[in-house]
C-alpha cells in the first residue's frame, strides 16, 4: 500500500509530497504505520532513496490526547484511531491540519486554540458552580482534547482570526456553568467569536473523536 505524505522540513520551507511503501497487516492504525515507516536507522521512500524520519506527534496512542490529529484521505481524524482496514482505496494520503501553521511534516502549532481562550477570559479559574447544573453535559464537554479536528473541518474557522469554532462554544458553556464571577461575563465574547458567525451545519460534530455535544452547548448558551 502507498502512503503519500505532505511533508515540510521547517515552517519557512516549501511543502513537498513524498510516498512510502507499506507492506503488512491492515489491522493497524495510521499511527502504527507511521511508526513502522520510521523504524530502523534508514528511512527509505518508495523510490528506494534514503530520506528523513517522518515528523508526527503522539502521546497516548489511544484517542485520549489529540496530538496525532491530521488529515487522512481528506478527512480530519486521529491517526491512532484510524485503521487501514476501514479506509477505502489502495493508498493513504496524509496531510497536516491546514488551519494551523506547520512546524514540521505532520506536526502543527495549535497554541492559537489556547491563546484565544485566554485572551477572552474563557477559563474556569475558581470553581464556583451553579446549584442546579447539568453535570452530565459538563462532563461530556470537559472531554475536549483541543485536537483541532472540529476547527479543521469548519468552513468559518481561519486560524483564530475572529471566529473561534466549536472548541470555543463548548468552553464558553463550561466556564459559564462553573463560574458565577459576574466580572467575567463571557456572553458578548461568545456572540462575537462564535454565535454571530456559526452556520450550524455541524460538520464539527461529525469529526469530533470525543463526540462532544456542541449543539447542546449552543442551545444552553443561547438560553442564557
Ligand atoms: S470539540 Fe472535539 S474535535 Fe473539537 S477540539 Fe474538542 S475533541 Fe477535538
Ligand atoms: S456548526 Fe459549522 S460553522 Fe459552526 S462551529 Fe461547527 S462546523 Fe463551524
Ligand atoms: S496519540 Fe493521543 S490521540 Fe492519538
Amino acid at each position: 500500500m502507498k502512503i503519500r505524505i505532505l511533508r515540510q522540513k521547517t515552517p519557512e520551507t516549501e511543502p513537498y509530497w513524498e510516498s512510502f511503501n507499506y507492506e503488512g497487516t491492515m489491522e493497524i492504525s495510521v499511527a502504527g504505520v507511521l511508526d513502522r515507516l520510521n523504524f530502523g536507522d534508514d528511512i527509505i521512500n518508495d523510490l528506494g532513496e534514503k530520506t528523513d524520519r517522518i515528523g508526527w506527534e503522539c502521546s497516548c496512542l489511544q484517542g485520549m490526547c489529540g496530538a496525532c490529529a491530521m488529515v487522512i484521505n481528506d478527512t480530519p481524524a486521529l491517526a491512532c484511531e484510524t485503521f487501514l482496514k476501514n479506509l477505502k482505496g489502495d493508498k493513504v494520503v496524509l496531510r497536516p491540519l491546514k488551519k494551523f501553521s506547520v512546524v514540521h511534516d505532520l506536526i502543527v502549532d495549535r497554541s492559537v486554540i489556547h491563546e484565544t481562550l485566554k485572551s477572552t477570559n474563557v477559563y474556569i479559574g475558581e470553581y464556583n458552580p451553579k446549584e442546579k447544573e447539568n453535570h452530565e453535559h459538563q462532563y461530556l464537554v470537559a472531554n475536549c482534547l483541543k485536537c483541532g479536528l472540529c476547527l479543521e473541518i469548519c468552513p468559518n474557522y481561519t486560524n483564530g482570526k475572529s471566529f473561534y469554532g466549536a472548541v470555543y462554544a463548548n468552553d464558553c458553556y463550561l466556564v459559564k456553568a462553573r463560574n458565577r464571577d459576574k466580572s467575567r461575563d463571557i456572553s458578548s465574547s461568545y456572540a462575537e467569536h462564535f454565535a454571530n458567525s456559526c452556520s450550524k451545519v455541524l460538520s464539527c460534530m461529525d469529526v469530533c473523536p470525543m463526540h462532544i455535544p456542541t449543539l447542546s452547548s449552543m442551545a444552553k448558551m443561547n438560553r442564557g
